[in-house]
């Protein structure tokens, strides 16, 4: 008897690298231009903007001003406080134990399905009154009442702070918010258009893509960054730590790229808004020289791949700032991309096709008798 060879299949494409596997209007990365474009603007032009703005052009084409982009702000506010009203003590109870990303999962996974049409607001309203809320609970605090009258990233930071902030750091949370917004089909974004397409509903599809998220080859990078940052310590360790880490065979977390094979635009658009906060917690410069030594030695060991900053390590710099712990950037994080994963699902469900490459079967065939 012998085995009959696998039928052939052309050749997978393992991470699907360069694959281009949905149209959107939303966002375009350009990874040699080092260009972001977010609905027509690039992301230099969104300077100055609100969330809730970002939000209102990415679902609906709207400008700031535009008396439907004021509405959207209004019902996110009333959506915040909604969602507050709504914390079951069951659920919060349930969080206890897990980590901060954990427990957000727990609490969007308990939201009930329903089509990105009906309920984004409530998703994204959500994912911002969470976060803070499992900020407050993991420092033994309680949970203070939204103000629907304020913006989405003052009303977080009054939350996560217990009272009103400066203006100065919800400037700065928003910037980093519209920063974050959309990124293509990145993996978070991409598995919630999966999961969309099979019709399961706006909540499972942002939970799933939370799931994608919070891995630290995406959103959970900006918590070990600062990690690096404090293990290196002082200035006269910098370039022997990194060297010894990348000897390791260790990845320097916030450097690399899948797309850009330039300096991310995101990562200055977030240096320049936390130059313009003052530099808070005073890392800045420490952090940028580690930058330059990190840029330094990847070149020299990598040049033939070019690995430049990413989002993640001004991220870091920026939440730490504002006030926000280590281990709840990547909720921070999907506070903002709620944006960008609910407008993907409406445009997925808008013109829905089943979302169902193919693999290429490598293992062995069954034995066929007759031979
Ligand atoms: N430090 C050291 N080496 C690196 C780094 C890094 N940060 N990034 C990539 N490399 C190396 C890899 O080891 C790999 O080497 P090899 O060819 O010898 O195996 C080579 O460069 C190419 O890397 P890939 O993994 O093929 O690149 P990919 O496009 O798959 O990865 C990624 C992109 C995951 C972001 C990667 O650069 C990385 O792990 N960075 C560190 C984690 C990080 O910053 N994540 C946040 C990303 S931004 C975001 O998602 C919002």
């Amino acid at each position: 008897m012998t085995r009959p060879e696998p039928a052939i299949h052309p050749a997978s494409t393992p991470g699907l690298e360069d694959v281009v596997a949905a149209d959107t209007v939303l966002s375009m990365v350009d990874g040699v231009a080092g260009r972001l474009v977010i609905r027509g603007h690039d992301l230099a032009a969104l300077a100055g903007w609100r969330f809730e703005d970002l939000l209102a052009l990415l679902w609906r084409d709207f400008l700031p001003g535009d008396p439907g982009a004021d509405e959207i702000g209004q019902r996110l506010g009333a959506a915040r406080l909604h969602i507050f009203e709504t914390l079951s003590p069951a659920l919060l109870a349930g969080t206890d134990g897990l980590s901060p990303v954990e427990a957000l999962r727990l609490m969007l996974a308990s939201l009930p399905d329903s089509h990105a049409g009906d309920h984004a607001v409530t998703a994204v309203a959500a994912a911002g009154v969470y976060a803070a809320a499992i900020h407050r609970l993991r420092k033994g605090e309680d949970v203070p009442a939204p103000d629907p009258a304020a913006s989405h990233a003052a009303d977080i930071l009054a939350m996560i702070h217990g009272g009103p902030v400066e203006q100065e750091k919800a400037d700065a949370l928003d910037a980093y918010l519209v920063t974050v917004a959309d990124h293509g089909l990145n993996a978070s974004t991409f598995t919630a258009r999966v999961i969309a397409s099979t019709r399961a509903g706006l909540f499972s599809s942002v939970t799933g893509a939370l799931c994608a998220l919070k891995g630290p080859l995406h959103g959970g990078a900006p918590g070990p960054v600062l990690d690096m940052l404090d293990a290196i310590g002082r200035h006269g360790k910098i370039s022997d730590w990194i060297a010894a880490e990348l000897e390791r065979g260790e990845r320097l977390m916030g450097f690399g790229h899948r797309i850009y094979r330039v300096r991310d635009p995101r990562a200055d658009a977030l240096k320049r808004a936390l130059g313009k906060l003052g530099d808070p917690t005073g890392r800045l410069a420490f952090a940028e020289e580690v930058e330059r030594e990190a840029l330094r030695q990847l070149a020299q060991r990598r040049p033939d791949r070019r690995l430049e900053t990413n989002v993640e390590f001004f991220t870091a710099l920026i939440l730490e700032a504002v006030g926000f712990d280590r281990d709840s950037f990547t909720n921070v994080f999907a506070a903002g991309r709620m944006a960008g994963w609910t407008a993907h699902v409406r445009e997925q469900e808008r013109a829905n096709r089943l979302i169902r490459p193919k693999s290429r079967y490598t293992g062995p065939m069954p034995e066929s008798a007759g031979n």
